[in-house]
């Protein structure tokens, strides 16, 4: 069977960028900026987004198109009769349990979505205390979340049975510089809030004393999660690219973009949050807690709401879409089964577990694994073990299991390429030497110093 391809360059960029770009950058990143000490974080963060994430991504996509298979055939293919399948099953694995939490994260910005286009934030004025506690009785109430957390899931599937060119391809490429052009239209008004100074210093005037192991394992986690580095799913998508695109363009381009929307996601939070005496350090809860006080003060702030949550969800549904994506391959290619049965065995499973997750901060709140409710054990444990392990495992096999020469070929276009010629050398030394020791370095550490 003729395996589909995407039907050009941009369009594969379009289709890895919005998998890439997502809650992790609009939600996860500012959060983590917070609570890991500002500038400080940003700095290691960038290094380690470019030293070492990039390099992994180009063994992902390297592995993925050299086998033109999904994440659990392509350890078969290319290491035929080895125990490597079992890395494969790794990466079918992990994103699923992502997609789980995830979905539930989406659900919440649908239902601030919803609020902001009943104009709930603006039409009264509310207090921060109203707020937090909107937000509070919202999450850990039992149907609303689950009912918007089983749409979010819906759409998701629906979209991925419409197929790669047709669903993917055509959304990424109208909605993710849509996005783009929203979130740097809400950082331009958060810069010109009075006080919003000391947010961008907050950013980028960074305090050496803060950079710690901890820093640095944080920031690598969220590299992984944000570029979706670690899980087989941009393995999967480069499976579908063509023949004559250039894997080391493609990266870098997906790389820029991913961290810009980041940072210019934390010059729309942290400045606001600054401008309003509010602390950065809030957590989790800082987008959906602080942002609509910082609408409710603002001009033009119900509008400005409803465009940041229309951007949020928009963001959340491309990279959902792909986390799905990667399953459905796996069950279409190596278990024969139909794109509609895939999606919809996949579906009832995320959302069974995604339920749960939910309801972990109502009713199973008392339900703890290692100290941590459901859906932070589940996010701690993907994030910091199973990615990390995935990230690693394919730098391994990409620059040890794997031929040199058809890993060149595979980047250099059989030497067609001539910037991605000059490249190869450095980027295997890293993918080689460079990357495995600097992550373990980094985990273990972080285990150490905690
Ligand atoms: N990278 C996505 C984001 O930043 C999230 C994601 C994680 C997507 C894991 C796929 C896999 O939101």
């Amino acid at each position: 069977m003729q395996r589909e391809n995407f039907g050009s360059q941009f369009g594969a960029i379009m289709a890895m960028t919005g998998s890439a770009v997502g809650l992790g950058n609009l939600w996860r990143f500012p959060y983590m900026v917070g609570v890991y000490g500002g500038a400080a974080f940003v700095l290691v963060y960038v290094i380690v987004v470019f030293l070492l994430c990039l390099p992994i991504l180009n063994s992902e996509m390297i592995a993925g198109r050299r086998s033109q298979t999904n994440a659990f055939g392509a350890f078969k293919v290319l290491a035929p009769g080895t125990k490597w399948k079992w890395v494969g099953a790794l990466m079918i694995f992990t994103p699923l349990v992502v997609l789980s939490y995830y979905s539930v994260i989406g659900g919440w910005s649908l239902e601030y979505l919803y609020k902001s286009v009943c104009f709930d934030f603006t039409s009264v004025a509310h207090t921060r205390q109203e707020l937090d506690s909107i937000f509070g009785n919202f999450i850990s109430s039992v149907w609303t979340p689950l009912i918007w957390h089983t749409v979010f899931l819906g759409v998701t599937a629906l979209i991925v049975v419409l197929g790669v060119k047709k669903g993917i391809e055509t959304f990424g490429k109208i909605m993710m510089p849509l996005l783009f052009l929203l979130v740097i239209l809400i950082a331009v008004r958060a810069a010109t809030l009075p006080g919003a100074g000391e947010g961008f210093a907050y950013l980028f005037k960074p305090d050496f004393s803060r950079i710690t192991p901890a820093v640095c394992a944080a920031a690598l986690g969220q590299g992984f999660f944000s570029l979706s580095v670690g899980f087989g799913i941009m393995l999967t998508y480069a499976s579908y690219m063509n023949r004559k695109d250039s894997i080391g363009k493609s990266s870098v381009l997906i790389a820029v973009s991913d961290t810009m929307f980041a940072l210019i996601a934390s010059c729309a939070i942290m400045p606001a949050v600054f401008a309003f005496g509010l602390s950065p350090e809030a957590g989790p809860s800082l987008l959906f807690e602080v942002l609509p006080f910082i609408f409710s003060q603002m001009p033009l702030g119900g509008v400005v709401a409803i465009l940041f949550f229309v951007a949020l969800l928009v963001a959340a549904l491309t990279s959902s879409v792909s986390i799905l994506e990667v399953g459905v391959a796996y069950l279409v290619e190596e278990k024969h089964l139909s794109r509609k049965f895939a999606a919809l065995i996949i579906f009832l499973g995320t959302w069974l577990v995604g339920i749960l997750c939910s309801l972990s901060f109502g009713p199973l709140s008392d339900m703890r694994i290692f100290g941590d409710i459901l859906f932070d054990f589940l996010d701690r444990f993907t994030s910091n073990i199973l990615m990390t392990l995935g990230a690693l495992l394919i730098v391994i096999f990409v620059g040890w299991k794997m031929n040199r020469d058809d890993v060149r070929n595979e980047f250099t276009n059989g030497g067609t390429l001539k910037g991605s010629g000059k490249l190869f050398g450095p980027m295997y030394l890293v993918i080689r030497y460079l990357a495995p020791i600097a992550i373990l370095v980094i985990m273990f550490s972080n285990i150490f110093a905690s």
